[in-house]
């Protein structure tokens, strides 16, 4: 009889025992919601230890929108500046490179006839850029976009670069540098040459800019 007791003993202990696991699944259920992998895992009765790589992989795969800056720099100027963004940030950092590169007579905005002049003055031209080997569209979701000014606005080099994407869903943040000119032309070009994303006003630095600065500008941004 005693045997008999506590055998039924043992099983009403497994069954709460069961039903207590059950409801540990269901809040883990509540709280991670958001992945189908976990329901799938539950469902199928995986152990806790893959629900968990699961998770991870799931919340590893959202982590990867991350920020980008990219930026065109043909004296080294802006490329200084976005160094610093990059760090302060921890964004992946891209130079956007012409398949001709700028030299020094290329850029010489005392000769009418020189390279940088004659884009300038056609805002129809497009100069070519080597391929970027980024996925922009699948894995960013902010992108900081910096280039020099040139004669106001920006390189027509930008504006391949802006019309070659689809910044839906992204936030863009312009930067530039420059003598003095602002940045207000060249952003509101750039934005209404590409039509998708959602774009802020953007800030103009000189090349002296400090990490100060650059940090309080950043602050101000109230980024995610
Ligand atoms: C062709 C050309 C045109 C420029 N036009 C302007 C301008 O209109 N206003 C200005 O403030 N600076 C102008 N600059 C100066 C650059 O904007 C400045 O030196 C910038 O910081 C250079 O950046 P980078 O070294 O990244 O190329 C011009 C420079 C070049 C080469």
């Amino acid at each position: 009889m005693k045997k008999i007791i506590s055998m039924l003993l043992i099983s009403a202990f497994t069954v709460l025992g069961l039903v207590g696991c059950a409801e540990v699944s269901s809040d883990k259920e509540t709280v991670n919601t958001p992945t189908t992998e976990i329901s799938v895992a539950e469902t199928s009765g995986v152990t806790d230890e893959i629900e968990t790589s699961d998770i991870k992989d799931t919340v590893d795969e959202s982590s990867d929108k991350k920020m980008l800056v990219i930026y065109f720099s043909a004296t080294g100027t802006t490329k200084g500046i976005a160094e610093k963004i990059a760090s302060v940030t921890g964004a992946d950092l891209y130079e956007i490179k012409p398949k001709e590169p700028y030299t020094d007579e290329d850029l010489n905005y005392n000769d009418d006839g020189s390279r940088a002049t004659k884009e300038q003055n056609n805002k129809d031209v497009r100069p070519e850029y080597e391929d970027i080997e980024l996925d922009i569209e699948n894995d960013y979701s902010t992108i900081f976009l910096g280039y020099p000014i040139w004669w106001g606005e920006e390189p027509r080099i930008i504006d391949t670069f802006v019309e070659s994407y689809n910044f839906d869903g992204k936030t863009i943040i312009p930067f530039c540098t420059s003598g003095s000119s602002s940045i207000e032309k060249s952003s509101s070009n750039i934005s209404e040459k590409t039509g998708t994303g959602n774009w802020l006003s953007g800030n103009r630095f000189s090349g002296s800019a400090t990490d100060d600065e650059i940090k309080n500008w950043l602050t101000g941004l109230e980024l995610e």
